[in-house]
């Protein structure tokens, strides 16, 4: 069998759905379920929902074979250490420099505060402009800090440019593109390739 671990939310929602058009069955599944593993049918497949950044821990210490996340969290993660084995072409989102609506100014501040669930690779892109920042990691909802005055701007995803429209924001910068990536760890590419592949023939777009 193989053990799949998935990120809930958009991407796990769009690849049951692919699973199921081609095929598999899995009775307990719905998208409103709070259960976290799921069993197909046939027994081929255990899918399992993990937060996005917790899924190349599974994958690299063999609690998943694979993984579907997005490659954003991929990047920030700096123990790489897995296989990456194909773009799925879905959960399409940018890097985005943000901040209130018109206020674009406050970027010419002398240091700027960022906060951000992605701080590698926030201090890259300012490193790499050679603005000095004070970065406040945080863990979700990062649109909320420009407005109850914890940072200047974020530095965040964006996929639709909802969250930022609806609280007030802005993007002040769009710099790099990401999608859902399939990786695996390599015992499971050496042990488990036929499987692997009829799973890759399943999800791709
Ligand atoms: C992500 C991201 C933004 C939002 C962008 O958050 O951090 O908040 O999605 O999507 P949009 O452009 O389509 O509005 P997520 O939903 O993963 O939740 P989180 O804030 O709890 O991390």
């Amino acid at each position: 069998m193989l053990h799949i671990a998935l990120a809930k939310g958009r991407i796990a929602r769009t690849v049951f759905t692919r699973l199921q058009e081609s095929g598999y069955v899995f009775p307990e599944y719905s998208k409103d379920s709070r259960k976290l593993i799921f069993t197909d049918e046939a027994g081929n497949l255990r899918v399992t929902l993990v937060k996005s950044p917790d899924i190349a821990v599974y994958v690299r210490r063999g609690a998943a074979d694979a993984g579907i996340v997005g490659n954003d969290v991929l990047v920030e993660d700096e123990e790489q250490d897995v296989y990456e084995l194909l773009d799925l072409g879905i959960g399409r989102c940018r890097m985005a420099v943000a901040g209130i609506q018109g206020h674009q100014d406050v970027m010419q501040k002398r240091i700027l505060t960022v906060a951000s669930k992605y701080p590698l690779i926030a201090r890259k892109y300012f490193a790499d402009r050679f603005q000095p920042i004070d970065i406040i990691k945080l863990n979700g909802s990062v649109e909320l800090a420009p407005l109850v005055g914890l940072s200047d701007v974020i530095v965040d995803i964006v996929e639709t440019g909802t969250t930022l429209k609806e609280n007030g924001l802005e993007a002040f910068d769009y710099f790099m593109n990401f999608s859902a990536r399939l990786i695996c760890n390599k015992v499971a590419y050496k042990m488990k390739h036929e499987e692997l592949n009829r799973f890759m023939e399943a999800v791709k777009e």
